[in-house]
């Protein structure tokens, strides 16, 4: 029907602008068809019909009219439209087809028997076909956010929320909170710890004999970010665990944390010593509190005595002293609460620790409630809960401005590219390395080329979204498979084909959108090596043997060998370009082993790549593994907000400092 509509006017337009009499409501109308004109060029120059020779089989025209649909969603930035019809034609070359050319033929995932890695090859070949689906019901427009159904999420937020236990238990001892906490947001848990039984599995009884036996009654109570990122453990926004029966410490003990991105940070220990005066205080709150030690040289038969005694025989002076707040089929009543600095524990209406706000994420990710291990749970409360959800939409984390859009693909030669490797709905992290360390001079003036490498999310909205912003900022490139952990290494093999084949790079670099980097310094480093000469710089593991148990277990079909070849740390290496030709062309002749770590399996090529032309390794440490050294080349594990405030030091004192906030 609109299409019909469309060109009615056309005709219109024809037949009005001969004549010269032109009533105000006709005017209306021409100034909607300048505009409708104005963007058809950039349809077609920047469009994703331009993308999909292989895959589109529906005519461009469709593609058109249906891109004109989208374009009225309100999201819709003004920028763009006339970003791109200023910009003269030769520069917009096939550099804006966000898709990744590398070629996966399905033969190539058929069970390769002789590599072992049978489950790996198979679930590649599932997530390129169903990849393969969601991409072209994505180009063919069909899959839209409805914008009412974004906002009647913001309904299904509830003030409070109230559990019994068993409808707890029911929900697998989670409470979902459906747009997680805000300020002053409080949860009640009424709970019971279960008696002390014995533990036998070695890292929780911290014994090294097997058959030493220790009794252990512990619990955690962990706010989770159930949104936040898939194919992950949920990140342990806070991480609340009392040991009742101690641990190598021999006294009971709550332990606070948090994991992000499966990393663990600095344990809070409280221990019943009150924290020191010149420690950091948390909402004027100390951030653990004082109780009775075992060791302060009182039986524990005679605590209770003890106590009387104390509070009867002084009058005067009385400091009052608690036992640690939790005990063996004991109620407690436990209330979180979240202040302006951070969280805050009572343990029947006492204050017990406080832990400060620390990693990149807000109030509102903290979307559920998980208590797990030796403690029944009888209720449980949320209440003063958010009533909307205000950064749900990735809109909040895009910043639409035409400061951030990146540069086009030069013609010539480029020093370095530098492939991200990114999640679908990293909206913020994405966001943040656009503010920061892609602002450097040497990619603002395209001497090096950065871009996101992205595959496929689950959840369809995800992908409308991130279709758009590949469009709007023009450095992303999207790797058609469904996303998947296990799967990473196709996207350092889509980095290696893009850098060498869509533009010629000298030096090729992988990291991650948590990965902060100095792009002139890592430069500096890659020329260290002698010109001409193959290389692999970055953090190089020798002789690392693979995990043979618990989670993240490698079995020996998946790897048979002893050790893993040497190979560079994942967030942050850099390769030359013959290395990373190679890589491509291994790939699509099929003769490229693939292995679930992406930084092992770059190992593993490049040793197979020395094998014939010798290649230089370069070690070294400022590629910073578990997180952020002073002088770092590169540094990891960094959240949207540390990543702006070291993008800040580094342009204000000339040098690089990490920022130890979260
Ligand atoms: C919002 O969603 C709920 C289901 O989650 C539905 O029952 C309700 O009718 C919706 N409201 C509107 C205004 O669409
Ligand atoms: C690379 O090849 C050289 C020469 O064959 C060999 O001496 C060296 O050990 C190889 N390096 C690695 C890391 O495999």
């Amino acid at each position: 029907m609109m299409k019909k509509g469309k060109l009615e006017k056309c005709d219109m337009f024809v037949a009005l602008s001969k004549q010269r009499s032109i009533q105000i409501l006709i005017g209306v109308g021409l100034l909607y068809l300048v505009l409708v004109t104005v963007e058809i060029p950039f349809v077609f120059r920047a469009g994703f019909s331009a993308v999909s020779q292989e895959s589109l089989s529906r005519p461009n025209r469709l593609n058109i009219e249906e891109e004109l649909e989208e374009r009225e969603a309100p999201t819709r930035p003004l920028e763009s439209v006339s970003m791109n019809s200023n910009e003269p034609t030769q520069s917009r070359k096939p550099d804006q087809m966000v898709v990744s050319r590398l070629k996966f033929d399905q033969k190539m995932f058929e069970s390769d028997s002789k590599s072992g890695a049978t489950e790996l090859y198979k679930s590649a070949k599932v997530a390129w076909e169903v990849g393969k689906k969601f991409w072209k019901e994505l180009q063919s427009g069909k899959v839209r956010i409805n914008s009412e159904k974004v906002e009647n999420r913001s309904e299904s937020c509830l003030h409070s929320v109230s559990l019994t236990g068993s409808e707890f238990a029911a929900g697998g001892r989670v409470m979902v909170l459906p747009c997680g906490l805000t300020l002053g947001s409080h949860i009640t848990l009424v709970g019971k710890p279960r008696v002390a039984h014995e533990e036998h599995d070695a890292k929780i009884s911290m014994t090294k004999d097997d058959d030493d036996t220790v009794l252990v009654s512990q619990f955690k109570i962990e706010l989770q970010g159930l949104k936040t990122v898939d194919g992950e453990d949920p990140p342990r926004i806070l991480h609340f665990n009392p040991r009742l029966k101690g641990d190598w410490s021999g006294q009971p003990v709550i332990e606070q944390n948090t994991c992000y991105r499966m990393q663990w940070g600095s344990a809070q220990r409280c221990e019943g010593w009150k924290s020191r005066a010149d420690e950091e205080t948390v909402d004027d709150q100390v951030k653990c509190e004082k109780w009775i030690r075992d060791d302060n040289g009182r039986l524990e038969e005679s605590k209770a005595t003890w106590w009387l005694s104390r509070l009867i025989g002084r009058t005067k002076k009385v400091t009052v002293d608690w036992p640690f707040p939790f005990a063996e089929d004991k109620l407690f009543v436990l209330t979180l609460s979240a202040g302006f600095e951070g969280y805050h524990i009572n343990v029947d209406g006492r204050h017990v620790t406080s832990f400060p706000y620390r990693t990149g994420f807000t109030l509102e990710d903290a979307t559920g409630l998980s208590v797990n291990g030796d403690v029944d749970v009888h209720s449980v409360f949320a209440a003063s809960l958010p009533t909307s959800h205000p950064s749900y939409a990735p809109q909040q984390h895009l910043d639409l401005s035409s400061r951030w859009v990146a540069p086009p693909l030069p013609d010539g030669e480029v020093e370095l590219f530098i492939g991200i490797l990114s999640a679908g709905n990293h909206f913020s992290e994405r966001m943040a390395v656009r503010k920061s360390w892609m602002q450097h001079r040497l990619i603002r003036s395209s001497n090096v080329v950065a871009r996101f490498f992205v595959a496929l999310h689950a959840r369809k909205e995800v992908n409308v979204e991130l279709r758009k912003e590949a469009e709007f900022f023009g450095d992303i490139v999207i790797v058609p498979y469904m996303d998947n952990y296990d799967l990473v290494v196709l996207k350092t093999v889509a980095i290696c084909e893009y850098g060498v084949r869509r533009m010629s790079a000298k030096y090729i670099m992988k990291c991650d959108d948590d990965t902060f980097v100095r792009v002139d310094a890592v430069i500096d480093e890659a020329k260290k090596v002698p010109e001409g000469r193959s290389l692999y710089v970055g953090n190089i593991n020798y002789y690392h043997k693979p995990l043979r148990y618990g989670k993240w277990a490698v079995t020996y079909e998946e790897w048979p060998e002893e050790d893993y070849p040497p190979y560079a740390n994942g967030p942050g290496y850099i390769l030359s370009s013959d290395i990373a030709q190679f890589i491509a062309s291994e790939f699509e002749a099929r003769k490229l082993r693939l292995f679930k770590m992406e930084d092992v399996s770059m190992g593993m090529w490049v040793e197979k790549f020395n094998r014939t032309n010798p290649v230089e390794y370069l070690h070294s440490l400022k590629f910073c593994q578990f997180g952020c050294i002073e002088d770092y080349l590169t540094a990891h594990y960094q959240s949207p907000r540390q990543m702006l405030c070291m993008w800040d030091k580094l342009q204000t004192q000339g040098r690089p400092h990490c920022c130890n906030m979260r």
